[in-house]
């Protein structure tokens, strides 16, 4: 059911199969939830820990710190870093404040697990190959007339409290909306 979602959710290239739900699963249930509307799933948030030292090891790209989204190989139970890898919420139970919910609660876990000192996730600026002119930095800030950014992904995260911390070329080549760009993005604990 939750490859469902993520097929309703993610382009093609992106979406994460049933292996690799069930890869996640396997790797750290815990750290997977779901949220129910009418007895039915119709959203997902998912996450693993990361140690500062992996993190820091090499290059800052998807395939590698989530071991290709199944998390076998990056989960790292005692790792210092909770990351938020993706939220999906099915198009017809949008705007409800799912999508917030799963993250928020997400989150709040994250509080509560012992030597977790940073909370951070790689978001896709899904509106950059709108903006393809533009450079990365100035579409990051490009906010609109009522001061929302632009961008619907960072404007989740942002007006919620997270702050840009880097952000990566080549985090994932196949994300075509984004431009292959991840922005790293932390929520102060
Ligand atoms: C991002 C997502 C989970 C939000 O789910 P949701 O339950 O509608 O979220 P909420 O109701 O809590 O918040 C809605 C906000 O999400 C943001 N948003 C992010 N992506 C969006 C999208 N593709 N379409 C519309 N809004 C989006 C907007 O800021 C929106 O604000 P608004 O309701 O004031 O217009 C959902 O749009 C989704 O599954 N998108 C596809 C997968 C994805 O790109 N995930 C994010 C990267 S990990």
């Amino acid at each position: 059911v939750w490859a469902a979602i993520e097929a309703q959710c993610w382009p093609e290239d992106l979406a994460a199969d049933e292996a690799k739900c069930g890869a996640r699963i396997d790797a750290w249930p815990e750290g997977q939830w779901g949220a129910e509307r009418d007895g039915r799933l119709v959203g997902v948030v998912t996450s693993q820990c990361l140690s500062s030292a992996f993190l820091k090891s090499g290059a800052a790209t998807y395939a590698r710190l989530t071991d290709h989204g199944a998390y076998g190989a990056s989960h790292n139970p005692s790792g210092d870093i909770f990351q938020l890898v993706a939220v999906s919420v099915s198009p017809d139970a949008r705007g409800m404040k799912l999508g917030r919910l799963l993250v928020d609660h997400a989150l709040d876990f994250a509080r509560s697990l012992d030597g977790i000192a940073r909370r951070i996730g790689f978001t896709r600026p899904i509106g950059y190959h709108l903006h393809s002119d533009m450079k990365i930095d100035g579409y990051l800030d490009l906010r609109d007339e009522n001061g929302r950014w632009v961008d619907p992904v960072l404007d989740f995260h942002l007006r919620a409290g997270a702050r840009v911390t880097s952000c990566h070329a080549d985090y994932r080549p196949e994300d075509g909306d984004a431009l292959g760009y991840g922005v790293l993005i932390e929520y102060p604990l």
